[in-house]
């Protein structure tokens, strides 16, 4: 260590001061100051730093241990090496565990001396060197706290935005495809209000088979939307009054799948599309588009299916002008129960029938 060592000795004994102050003086390298009382130690402690103090300690006493908590307050790494007398060695342990890094007695080992000043001035100068970095690492690391706390906030501001946004662009769509569906509906006098009496139905149903809040919202919509694949199906095939020709059931039973294609693109109505795919399978696997049977089958998309039949034999329709009674057409439901209809729907229906109301126009 070729840099100065710089070293504080407190000390009032004469003829130790002599003693110390003879061996310091002789070195080059060592800057020393010397003061003879504790007040005036720490005096000169608040303004600089040492790497060595030297304690004169004749007599240890509480007063010392609160002088070296002092010195340690100042500089946390501070080295004190204690001078005590001969008679005094069996207090060193004491002292070490106040503090202290080491002690020279009486008579001084000059080679000893000059070993420990200079282990003691090397440890404080990596112990300060350490301390700075952790302080360094302390202070990047609440910096980096306090960024990463503004961050936080501000991808949580964005995520508000951001969800914002995306609901009021989800209910704008939802609005516009409301309308194309009920336009839908609209073509035909006869159903223009079907596709919200059926959600009217099939929300009772679910909501008395125990289905979540979310679900029934599903079921809603995909009721609304249920038929929206006949857009492509012309006026004629779709209010023609006779029955329909081989070619012209192929086209409409194309609607649910046309359906489900058209909202694809919307990851938001995804539950929603594939009741939509599913609303005219049949139980039994006789229905359409991909003859899915029994539990195979979405029980929402049941449930929609027998409030969509249901629905249909309660209205007028350009092939059957008088809507079936109430009473036909639950006799018409429990007759299909197991074949075209899940005979667990069936029953729920059965019990909330009375609740089954048709939407005001
Ligand atoms: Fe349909
Ligand atoms: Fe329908």
């Amino acid at each position: 260590m070729d840099e100065v060592i710089k070293i504080l000795v407190v000390c009032s004994n004469q003829e130790f001061s002599i003693v110390v102050r003879d061996l310091l003086g002789a070195k080059e390298n060592y800057s020393v100051n010397f003061v003879m009382s504790r007040e005036k130690a720490l005096e000169i402690s608040r303004q600089n730093i040492f790497d060595v103090v030297l304690l004169q300690l004749d007599d240890p006493d509480s007063s010392s241990k609160d002088f070296i908590n002092e010195l340690k307050r100042l500089d946390p790494n501070c080295i004190i090496i204690a001078l005590i007398e001969d008679s005094r060695l069996s207090e060193s342990r004491e002292l070490i565990r106040w503090g202290v890094y080491d002690f020279i007695s009486k008579p001084v080992n000059h080679e000893a001396f000059f070993l420990l000043i200079k282990k003691g001035a090397q440890l404080h100068s990596l112990s300060t060197t350490d301390y700075k970095i952790i302080l360094g690492l302390k202070e990047h690391g609440s910096s980096l706290e306090k960024q990463n706390i503004l961050l936080a906030s501000r991808i949580e501001e964005s995520t508000k935005n951001l969800s914002r946004l995306y609901e009021d662009l989800r209910s704008t769509y939802m609005r516009t495809i409301r309308v194309l569906a009920q336009a839908i509906d609209a073509r035909d006098h006869y159903t223009h209000s079907h596709s919200r009496n059926v959600a009217a139905y099939a929300v009772v149903i679910a909501r008395e088979m125990g289905f979540s809040v979310q679900e029934i919202e599903n079921i809603r919509e995909a009721c609304e939307l249920h038929d929206l694949g006949k857009i492509g199906i012309s006026d004629a095939i779709l209010t023609k009054e006779g029955s329909l020709n081989e070619e012209e059931w192929k086209k409409i039973k194309t609607h649910p799948v046309n359906g489900a294609k058209i909202l694809e693109p919307l990851i938001f109505l995804k539950d929603v599309i594939e009741l939509i795919r599913q609303h005219h399978e049949h139980y039994d696997g006789s229905g359409y588009p991909e003859g899915r049977k029994g539990e195979d089958i979405l029980l929402g998309a049941r449930i929609i299916h027998l409030a969509d039949a249901y629905e249909s034999m309660r209205s007028a329709r350009s092939y059957r002008k008088v809507p079936l009674t109430k009473e036909e057409a639950v006799m018409e439901i429990k007759r299909n129960s197991g074949t075209q209809f899940d005979p667990k729907v069936v029953g729920v229906f059965l019990r909330i029938l009375d609740r089954l109301v048709p939407v005001e126009i």
